[in-house]
């Protein structure tokens, strides 16, 4: 009886064995590749490469024409590779591709990654269209009083329609001591720009950081320092009445510290809080057809900012003193993101005042990790410069004041001194040819 009962226990183990499949043969899913963006980017190829998903036996690459991988490329078509790598070439320069990868174990193939879009470099001279003539909107460049001719004014004639002093029409400049002001260097560059039939946005009445040391250590009561400032508005905004269709009055008055309260530059000490509607109300009176703006930076990558910002606008605007804001854009390749500059623009828009992207360039080198300019990083930048224009563009036309570029040559750009180390955030090489950048600006206008 026991011996039965044995084998009895014996069988139905058997069976149950049997129907249950061994470790090895258990069904096991391929985890999902990331891909990552290219690199080794060259004339005509790239490096693909992505994460390392466990136990993968190898990985299926495809390479494609357009992003939905409607049209894949025949050699790398669900190609296997065992590395974590592929050497992409035989591309064609200026031309996207796009590629993913899934990963394969045993009988099991993961979906697809991420698609990752890599621009082959093209080595050809970058395309030469004019920006004003590509562009719907006025397209701004800074200029300086003695850099008005040869190579330099020509470009800005073929490919600008509004101009910017990029220091000459500050406070330390017009007005360098008591009672004395200077207009030689501002003269030349209204004359050039009504020569030239140019728009001139005149920058910047009152900015904390031009203000001349006779003010700073100003000999006087605040009464009499207030009626100093109304002097030095009335003075030069009349002077250029007609000729100056714009003027930055107040530049960057709001702090960065937390909670962003104003900036305690002299013109708020001197003269309170108020003091940013008192200028307004000057340069109003002085020519009231022109049009006001308050300029400021990190007005995209700071939310707060951008409410404080809009703080002043709004009570600017109660009294009809402000027309627009300058968003300065001195921005970098890795952001700030698209979502919060159309959050600088929504905002503008929504209380109808005009946009002026005043002082756009864009870092390539914010990590100073770079001693030269990468090809990977020129596209980098080309296509933040290429999102920047998009946004812009998409600005309804009776909110578009422009989009100034703060600066022509690399080498010429204030940041460079800025930040004590190389970058080159501008559209033009040494040799006054376009960049990549430049291609870029043009890209964002289709
Ligand atoms: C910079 C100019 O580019 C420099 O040449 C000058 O020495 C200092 O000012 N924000 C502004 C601009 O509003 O006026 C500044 O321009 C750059 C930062």
């Amino acid at each position: 009886m026991k011996i039965r009962q044995a084998l009895w226990i014996l069988c139905i183990s058997l069976f149950v064995l049997s129907c249950s499949k061994s470790d090895d043969a258990v069904e096991v899913t391929a985890g999902v590749p990331s891909a990552y963006g290219a690199v080794n980017l060259t004339n005509d190829g790239f490096t693909a490469n992505w994460t390392r998903v466990y136990r993968a036996d190898k990985y299926l690459v495809d390479v494609a024409t357009k992003a939905d991988f409607s049209t894949l490329l025949p050699n790398y078509t669900a190609l296997p590779v065992t590395a974590l790598t592929l050497n992409v070439s035989g591309l064609t320069a200026g031309i996207t591709y796009y590629y993913r990868v899934r990963a394969v174990r045993g009988e099991s193939i993961s979906v697809f990654s991420n698609a990752v879009a890599a621009e082959i470099i093209s080595t050809g001279p970058e395309p030469t269209t004019a920006l004003k003539s590509a562009a719907n909107f006025n397209v701004g460049m800074i200029v300086r009083s003695n850099r008005l001719t040869g190579i330099t004014s020509d470009i800005i004639l073929r490919e600008f329609d509004n101009i910017t002093s990029e220091y000459e029409m500050k406070m330390d400049k017009m007005y360098p001591s008591k009672g004395t002001y200077d207009f030689t260097a501002v003269d030349k560059i209204v004359n050039y720009a009504t020569d030239n039939k140019l728009n001139l946005h005149g920058h910047a009445l009152i900015w904390h950081n031009s203000v001349p040391s006779w003010v700073t250590n100003f000999v006087g009561t605040n009464a009499e320092f207030e009626a100093m400032v109304k002097d030095y508005i009335t003075t030069v905004v009349t002077r250029y009445k007609g000729k100056i269709k714009s003027w930055d009055v107040v530049n960057e008055a709001v702090d960065d510290g937390s909670g962003n309260p104003l900036r305690n530059s002299i013109f708020k000490q001197k003269m309170g809080d108020d003091y940013i509607k008192k200028c307004y109300q000057w340069a109003r009176d002085a020519d009231p057809a022109c049009k006001l703006f308050y300029n400021d930076y990190n007005f995209a990558s700071s939310a707060t900012k951008r409410a404080a910002i809009f703080k002043i606008a709004d009570d600017l605007k109660k009294d009809n003193l402000i027309d627009g804001l300058g968003a300065q854009m001195h921005i970098s390749y890795k952001g700030p993101a698209a979502s919060e500059i159309q959050a600088v623009v929504d905002g503008t828009v929504s209380r109808k005042l005009l946009m002026h992207f005043s002082e756009l360039d864009i870092q390539a080198n914010p990590d100073n990790d770079l001693t030269a300019l990468t090809p990977e990083r020129a596209i980098s930048q080309k296509n933040k410069y290429k999102e920047v224009v998009k946004i812009f563009n998409a600005i309804p036309a009776a909110n578009q004041y422009a989009l100034t570029v703060w600066g022509m040559r690399d080498s010429e750009s204030w940041l460079l001194s800025f930040w004590g180390h190389i970058d080159w955030p501008l559209m033009y090489n040494e040799d006054y040819s376009a960049k990549k950048a430049h291609t870029g600006f043009l890209e964002g206008l289709k």
